[in-house]
């Protein structure tokens, strides 16, 4: 591709950033004014509502981005993607996560085959473990049931598995099916993390599953030896088979490291790791501990979703809407970052998961084709839940520098709480704030009390901070889902629109390459005495510190 036809050189660009000289002069203070502006920028899709009229935006800034849309080929490339065209050049991949969730009768394919029926020979396969373990028919060595599960994984085998169990852990439905087991994770390769993975279980009724796509990742194959070592210290290595599983697309080496392959549940390389929440990857381990029939209620949700961005027109899409919408903020308004903020407790891992789908997918600095690109992509992804982002962050949001929000927020309670003599619910309380808060970004404030001359600067609020508002009518596997499919695709728009590959991540692999030339240094020095050789003066110095 030449540079000529890098995104940043076509009409549409050259005319968004000249209209952004036009969106300076407003003010979200006016344009909240305008109700008929305000009508044309909410959508509603099965129950989801989506505000963006707090947007420094007008109706002809969505025309533009809309022509942008046209010029980037969004439409054929979403084809692309759901026909199981190689996409991921680089690695010369299919990206299909969509195909993971799709009903039964659906036909995807990727390289002439149709996937569907493969995923689906899984998803039986965990439907028939998850019942067998439940139902205590499943015993580990000492013949008793097991209840309860440790996700070794690391990245995308750890990160959304983490944000669903943590969003239906109070799900009254979920909490109903769990029955008292607890499922846990293992991802750093701190010790520290080990000792809080197993911490009070025991290994008789403990079941290990280790995910991993390659089953090569350097932390969880020291995590997967050290609970292996876990297990057959107490019960004997024959345990194992017994209480040991494993999700990965490397079989071979699954079975290389002592896990029976009948055990094992397959994905496949067209799913991307950090999109891989609804294979076995998270399937596995939220229907251990759930029932496969909550996390089929996840996966339809998702699949619900993937039939609105592929099937909607853009100005109505969510996904396209959201992902048009960052673009306009990072690449033209020039502002680098989002903070996702769920006024949502159970929330609470969504934003370090879309963090990674989103930063590990867009983080690049060429095209698909190579050009370097002359302009930001990507962005920078952090938040929190609110309200305690507003005691912690949201100062600098409010009066420092432009971060767009994304609001979310759930109409009704998965835990509803209504004390006697209060104004209002604690949900209420709660989504009180999610009303204020981007209204408090869009207006700010102009000082009309009287305060001493010197303090007006330090209590005056620009405002103009735009957000968008995302309403949930509640929170359970269904809208988990669909909010997981939402963020994906928004990813994947928006990596469209820039022209580069948010579908591999080579930028990760130098500091693993790093790391084993440290780990051999550090073997040869602590058996051998060897001195450190091949570093550089500084890190030479911290290492002899650290061996001292
Ligand atoms: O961090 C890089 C990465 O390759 C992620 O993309 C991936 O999700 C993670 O490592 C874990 O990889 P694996 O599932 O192969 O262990």
């Amino acid at each position: 591709m030449a540079s000529s036809t890098l995104i940043c050189n076509t009409e549409p660009w050259k005319d968004l950033k000249a209209h952004v000289e036009e969106i300076k002069k407003t003010h979200l203070r006016d344009l909240m004014n305008d109700t008929e502006r305000c009508k044309s920028m909410m959508v509603e899709f099965d129950e989801l509502f989506l505000d963006y009229s707090r947007q420094c935006a007008q109706k002809d800034t969505l025309d533009k981005l809309l022509e942008l849309a046209e010029a980037a080929q969004l439409k054929q490339k979403i084809n692309r993607m759901f026909n199981g065209e190689h996409i991921n050049s680089t690695e010369d991949r299919s990206v299909l996560h969509v195909a993971l969730r799709a009903p039964r009768d659906k036909v995807i394919s990727s390289d002439g085959k149709n996937v569907v029926p493969e995923v689906w020979k899984v998803l039986d396969k965990i439907n028939e473990f998850s019942e067998r373990f439940r139902s205590g028919s499943w015993v580990g060595e000492t013949g008793k049931a097991l209840t309860d599960v440790v996700a070794v994984g690391i990245g995308g085998s750890f990160l959304g598995p983490l944000f669903v169990h943590t969003a239906l852990q109070t799900d009254p439905e979920a909490i109903a099916s769990a029955k008292g087991r607890q499922l846990r994770f293992l991802a750093n390769v701190d010790p520290i993390d080990v000792a809080r993975s197993i911490t009070g279980l025991n290994p008789e009724t403990t079941l290990v599953v280790v995910v991993s796509k390659t089953f090569t990742t350097a932390e969880t194959m020291l995590n997967a030896r050290t609970l292996r070592e876990w297990i057959s210290s107490a019960l004997g290595p024959q345990a194992v088979a017994k209480h040991m599983v494993a999700v990965s697309t490397n079989l071979t080496l699954v079975e290389k490291f002592g896990i029976d392959p009948k055990n094992a549940f397959a994905f496949w390389d067209w799913v991307g790791g950090r999109y891989s929440v609804c294979s076995a990857v998270g399937v596995l381990p939220l229907s251990l501990q759930y029932g496969f029939s909550v996390v089929e209620k996840f996966l339809k949700g998702a699949s619900s979703i993937d039939e609105h961005f592929y099937s909607t027109q853009f100005d109505k899409n969510l996904p396209v809407l959201l992902g048009l919408l960052s673009v306009w903020n990072v690449s033209f308004l020039g502002y680098p970052a989002r903070a996702i903020l769920p006024y949502c407790q159970a929330l609470e891992k969504f934003a370090p998961h879309i963090q990674q789908v989103s930063m590990e997918s867009n983080g690049k600095g060429v095209s698909i084709d190579g050009v370097p690109l002359p302009f930001e992509a990507g962005e920078i992804d952090f938040g929190e839940p609110g309200t305690n982002g507003q005691h912690s962050f949201y100062q600098l949001i409010h009066q420092g520098r432009i971060i767009p929000c994304d609001f979310i927020g759930v109409a009704k309670s998965q835990q509803p709480v209504y004390l006697k003599g209060e104004m209002v619910s604690n949900h209420d309380e709660l989504m009180s704030n999610f009303f204020a808060q981007p209204d408090a970004l869009a207006y700010g404030k102009l000082l009309s009390e009287k305060v001493p001359k010197h303090l007006i600067p330090h209590k005056t609020f620009s405002g103009n901070r735009p957000s968008i508002s995302l309403l949930l009518p509640h929170l359970n596997a269904y809208t988990v889902g669909q909010l997981l499919a939402i963020y994906e695709h928004r990813v994947a728009v928006e990596g469209f629109l820039w022209g580069i590959n948010s579908f591999d991540q080579w930028g990760v692999e130098l500091g693993k390459s790093l790391a084993t030339q440290v780990r051999k240094q550090l073997n040869a020095s602590r058996t051998k005495g060897d001195p450190i050789e091949g570093f550089n003066y500084s890190t030479a110095t911290v290492m002899t510190k650290y061996l001292e």
